[in-house]
């Protein structure tokens, strides 16, 4: 199946009353994990990359190598830019056939990531590519980045945010972190504030480690799509993290790749599944 554009993904997502995973990759036995997962629920969801993990490859080839593993896939899947750091990431992206692009400007003082994210937006939008945006900011790690932000969402801000930046979504800061090493905690009660005073629907970061009924609860607010990262990067991880615990000589790349692959399928597969239980 050819890639879906970000808004067609959307619609047949919401028709079918689905929530959609992302799923981060970043080489490819991740993609080709991500996407055998998705086939093997049945369910539509994203391989994201964000701009950190483009460093060890460029949006072309990402690009190609995602439209090489949908390619015999029934289910729809978008390809999505995650944390996308820069215009020129966003526009890398979109021009190698990204069909959904997040800009995230949130380092930013508010008026300069309003600014910012709309020049992307507007980019984007010259494509019929959706944008995803960030107000607020989530502690914990992505990638190599550590940060120390524990800027909650302001509900106050979002209606003009959500207006000044022509974004499609917003990615909201409600007690959500990156990566496994803090706990989540998310406060529902803001997210359903938000909920109220936006137009666009909402994106939960750090998906790994919140607790399925959190999630559940969560999907009541107008959640379209929630990121994956650190707990596919462990089933990856731990696959060669045990053949070398057991044999420092191990040398059977190829074997422990395709296993690796599978570990990540099964965890994506149980994700997708367990985000639509309800
Ligand atoms: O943008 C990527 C995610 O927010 C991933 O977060 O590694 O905590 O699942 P996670
Ligand atoms: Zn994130």
């Amino acid at each position: 199946m050819k890639l879906i554009n970000g808004f067609d993904l959307m619609d047949y997502a919401k028709e079918r009353g689905l929530i959609l995973p992302a799923f981060n990759t970043t080489n490819m036995e991740l993609t080709y994990g991500i996407v055998k997962g998705l086939s093997e629920a049945g369910l539509p969801g994203y391989v994201q990359i964000s701009s950190n993990n483009l460093r060890l490859s460029n949006p072309y080839i990402i690009a190609d190598l995602v439209r090489d593993a949908t390619k015999n896939c029934d289910v729809p899947i978008g390809l999505h830019l995650d944390h996308g750091k820069s215009f020129k990431d966003v526009k890398e992206c979109v021009d190698a056939g990204f069909t959904s692009i997040m800009v995230d400007m949130s380092a930013l003082p508010f008026e300069e990531n309003m600014i910012e994210s709309k020049k992307a937006a507007d980019y984007c939008h010259l494509y019929h590519v959706p944008v995803e945006v960030e107000l607020g900011a989530l502690k914990g790690k992505e990638d190599d980045i550590v940060s120390d932000d524990n800027a909650k969402t302001n509900p106050s801000q979002v209606p003009i945010f959500v207006e000044g930046t022509g974004c499609d979504t917003l990615a909201v800061a409600v007690g959500n972190v990156h990566g496994l090493d803090l706990k989540p905690h998310i406060d529902i009660p803001l997210l359903e504030e938000i909920r109220k005073v936006s137009k666009v629907p909402l994106v939960l970061h750090g998906g790994s480690g919140i607790p399925k009924e959190v999630i559940w609860e969560c999907k009541k607010h107008n959640l379209v799509k929630i990121n994956y990262g650190s707990d596919l990067r462990r089933a990856f991880i731990g696959v060669f993290g045990r053949a070398y615990e057991a044999n420092h000589d191990e040398f059977d790349v190829i074997h422990l790749s395709l296993e690796a692959v599978d570990a990540v399928a099964e965890k994506a597969k149980e994700l997708v599944t367990m985000i639509n239980e309800r």
